[in-house]
């Protein structure tokens, strides 16, 4: 992706970057370009006078001409290559990690993220073993970046919109970390077992914040995912062939390109399938040893969900002799190939306490008549951001709301309709949207302009299109603004969306 110097934070100068999962690197360098086949590399990057270039490598050195010399040493895949050259700065945040981004942003990055990845990486490796990679660093992307994150080995990738001020969406980092071991070290062999690579880096994640944050809270987290599955199975009918752990990638009319499969079902319900294996088990010490040793049988390697699972057999004889593969009803082949909402929820109950006080509020909110007085006395002011996200999610599902509802919740609570943490922003902004609240439409168009990533774009060109005839108008307008600034496949998706004739 070639960036102008206005599609940068600092407006200065211009950028370039690579993104390659899941099938784009074929056309950055010729490659076999498929996660079955892994490979050490070097490269050799000469940049104009004045950019830095940074790589997914395991050591790299400027030389003189604007010269960078990078080495992977240890085996990966294709799509884990990763280039990125701009004026870019780095800052030490950790002892085996740095966060790099444009010079205007690089304090806000370090303030974000000052001394915190370190315990991440301790109790990764704590959990699943050896963190193999030598360095773990941290890329700030200019605002089009299209993902939260992506795991380039050494040098995650983040967009921006990570830059709260409070930390509040260290989640987003902790999954990047979890992908050290699961999809890094042990890698889907097929991009139709996608779910291999999320579902197992969502468990993985999810095993760490509980460590680190304590059950309730990742329980809350895990909980805004749940929803997040559920809008999708709602949106595309659960029955969808996509929504399928195991899904056929062919070119043609009956497969489907990998790139498509970027959904809430790989990492829901993969998180799911991966619940319920550690729920056969019964036991949280015991699956966490179960991983930490799937990881090192495999590392480096590319595998199936076949080899998965006979694994996991292998593992746990007793279980393989009860024939817990073949529960009716939870058969792991039904699991793989069968769409639909999963057949076993793992239990988020400890949330309550969090989850609680926002349903109730929700609860007031979507009433006939408010009343207020109950309103008044919750005090969301030491609510966490993912409690606001929960509240949101409650409110939207409910929406729309009796008339003149939202007005009054947006001049409540400003510290949700005037945020500036992206994750409130996009749930504001759909909130907005379906219930017609024209006064803010101006928030929709501003959140759309300040930054590009799919998940928060696609939901809100849906809605808009779904919407009335202003809200068409509206994402007309802002797409046509917008589009130089997307990246291509984003771009593809917004137009499939408005019918104007985007890529399959
Ligand atoms: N590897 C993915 C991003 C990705 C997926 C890029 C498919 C290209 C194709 C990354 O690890 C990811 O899952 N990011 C999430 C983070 C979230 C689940 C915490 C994102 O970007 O939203
Ligand atoms: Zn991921």
């Amino acid at each position: 992706c070639w960036l102008s110097p206005e599609q940068t934070a600092g407006k200065q100068k211009p950028y370039m970057y690579t993104q390659g999962q899941a099938v784009l690197n074929r056309s950055f360098f010729p490659c076999f370009d498929t996660p079955s086949a892994k490979f050490t590399y070097s490269a050799t990057v000469k940049v104009p006078e004045g950019f830095t270039a940074v790589m997914s490598a395991t050591s790299w050195e400027k030389q003189k001409d604007n010269t960078f010399v990078f080495k992977m040493s240890q085996p990966i895949p294709s799509y884990l290559i990763a280039l990125v050259v701009g004026d870019i700065v780095s800052a030490e945040v950790g002892p085996r990690s740095r966060v790099w981004a444009e010079p205007c942003l690089i304090e806000a990055a370090k303030k974000e993220y000052d001394g915190v990845i370190e315990e991440f990486l301790v109790v990764g490796e704590k959990l699943f073993g050896p963190y193999v990679w030598g360095r773990y660093d941290i890329l700030f992307m200019p605002p089009s970046f299209p993902f939260g994150g992506m795991e380039n080995p050494c040098l995650t990738f983040v967009t921006p919109c990570l830059l709260a001020g409070d930390r509040s969406l260290v989640d987003v980092i902790i999954h990047e970390i979890s992908h050290s071991w699961f999809g890094n070290l042990v890698t889907n062999a097929s991009w139709g077992e996608f779910w291999l690579n999320e579902g197992f880096t969502m468990y993985a994640q999810r095993r760490i914040s509980t460590e680190v944050y304590g059950l309730p809270y990742t329980c809350l987290e895990a909980a805004t995912g749940r929803a997040l599955l559920r809008q999708h199975m709602d949106a595309t009918g659960e029955d969808h062939p996509l929504n399928k752990l195991r899904v056929v990638i062919e070119p043609g009319l009956w497969g489907v390109n990998p790139d498509d499969t970027y959904n809430e079902t790989p990492y829901e319900k993969g998180y799911c399938f991966v619940s319920y294996l550690a729920h056969l088990v019964g036991n949280q010490s015991k699956f966490d040893g179960f991983l930490q040793a799937y990881v090192n049988r495999f590392k480096f390697q590319s595998i199936t969900a076949d080899d998965t699972l006979a694994f996991f057999l292998e593992y746990f004889p007793e279980l393989k002799e009860k024939g817990v593969d073949t529960i009716p009803g939870f058969e792991f082949d039904r699991w793989l190939n069968t769409p639909g909402w999963p057949p076993y929820l793992p239990d988020l109950s400890p949330g309550q306490q969090l989850m609680r006080p926002a349903e109730e509020l929700a609860e007031l909110w979507a009433a006939d008549g408010l009343n207020m007085e109950a309103i008044e006395a919750v005090d969301i002011s030491g609510w966490r951001t993912y409690q606001l996200v929960y509240f949101l999610d409650q409110v939207l599902q409910k929406s729309p709301l009796p008339e003149g509802n939202v007005k009054r919740l947006s001049k409540m609570y400003p510290k949700i309709s005037k945020a500036q943490n992206a994750e409130l922003r996009l749930r504001w902004c759909q909130i907005v949207l379906k219930n017609n609240l024209e006064a803010e439409y101006s928030k929709v168009k501003d959140f759309l302009h300040s930054q590009g990533k799919q998940k928060y774009t696609l939901p809100l060109y849906r809605a808009m299109w779904g919407g009335s005839e202003a809200t068409r108008a509206l994402a007309m307008e802002t797409f046509s603004a917008t589009a130089p600034q997307l990246h291509v496949n984003v771009q593809n998706y917004v137009k499939k969306i408005l019918g104007l004739g985007g890529a399959e």
